[in-house]
């Protein structure tokens, strides 16, 4: 298959979400090709400062060489986002201007990688961002019991014959590569139904499920507030609904300064605000990107600021009673 080099997506969009100045500091915690992250460079010249991390050793590597020219101003650190603070600490980096986050995977990953992220290109069932994790797709795949396969299938991969796909599984494996498991889901679901190749929520559930993706952006949305200065931006780029629904609970909840169950008559959770919600709309590409970028067509950008944590004297004596 034709390599198509990753464009990084809402670029526009991400420069001005984060508010890039120039001296400013700006932690990329998904550097992927260093799209975003060159873009950031340039605009924070004379004087800004990144840190740019990846799980993938290949990224990282193919950022280094595609930000050289900013060597003196970029940290280039292999690690996962969910230890966003202990890196920033290592580095003695912190506070920052702006974080961004954009999940999921770049072209080089899904069209070029032989760890077996596309059904597209035969390869063994790896998915691990990180080669040093140990599990495996083909470990979840030919390990797991079916009762917990469909689960993955249904949970990360909102699979509708997540049960089935899991059954059919059961009967064939071991399961080597992409090739195979892509025919047993097709098998599986008794061919094409849609647009969609039948095995992409499959595939989607798997590399969720190996890398602990959603558990790791609940991690790192917590941290990226611990490291943001106040004023500072979180921006936060979505390819999938599971990934957008963490996101816009986590920054509705961070808005807010309490948290209670509606039930509770007085609010006791000791909760505040410590962001402020820049747009109420999410963000989405022109059509003019997504001619351009057809990978671009199901991101939805969030876009948080930094607030200062209000004291609580005032917000304890706001009781349920009181707002109703
Ligand atoms: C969509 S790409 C980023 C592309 C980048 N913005 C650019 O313009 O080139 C997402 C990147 O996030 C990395 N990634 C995914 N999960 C990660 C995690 N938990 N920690 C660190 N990097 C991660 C992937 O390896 C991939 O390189």
């Amino acid at each position: 298959m034709l390599s198509v080099a990753h464009k990084p997506v809402l670029l526009k969009e991400t420069i001005a979400a984060l508010s890039v100045q120039p001296g400013g500091r700006y932690i990329d915690c998904t550097l992927g090709d260093g799209g975003h992250a060159l873009a950031i460079l340039e605009q924070s010249t004379p004087g800004g400062q990144l840190l740019g991390i990846d799980a993938d050793p290949a990224a990282i590597r193919r950022a280094t060489d595609h930000l050289s020219k900013y060597r003196d101003s970029v940290l280039i650190v292999q690690g996962n986002f969910a230890d966003l603070d202990t890196i920033c600490q290592r580095y003695s980096f912190a506070p920052v201007h702006g974080v961004l986050l954009d999940l999921g995977l770049s072209s080089e990953q899904l069209d070029e990688d032989p760890r077996g992220f596309s059904f597209q290109r035969d390869a063994e069932l790896d998915m691990r961002f990180d080669p040093a994790q140990e599990t495996t797709a083909a470990d979840i795949i030919n390990n797991s019991s079916e009762t917990e396969l469909a689960l993955i299938l249904r949970e990360f991969g909102e699979e509708p014959y997540a049960r089935r796909i899991a059954r059919r599984i059961g009967q064939v494996r071991p399961i080597k590569t992409t090739m195979e498991l892509a025919k047993v889901v097709e098998q599986a679901v008794g061919g094409r139904h849609g647009k969609i190749h039948p095995a992409t929520r499959t595939f989607q559930a798997l590399r969720i499920a190996v890398n602990r993706e959603l558990e790791n952006l609940e991690t790192a949305l917590g941290k990226a507030v611990e490291v943001l200065g106040t004023g500072g931006r979180l921006v936060v780029i979505s390819y999938h609904s599971l990934e957008d629904r963490i996101v816009k609970h986590f920054t509705q909840r961070e808005s807010r300064d309490c948290i209670c169950p509606p039930n509770i008559p007085v609010c006791d959770c000791g909760h505040t605000a410590s962001l402020r919600v820049v747009n109420k709309k999410i963000i989405i590409p022109s059509e003019e990107e997504i001619r351009d970028n057809p990978r671009s067509r199901s991101a939805k950008m969030r876009v948080a600021e930094k607030i200062e944590r209000s004291t609580r004297a005032d917000t304890r004596a706001r009781t349920r009673f009181s707002q109703n």
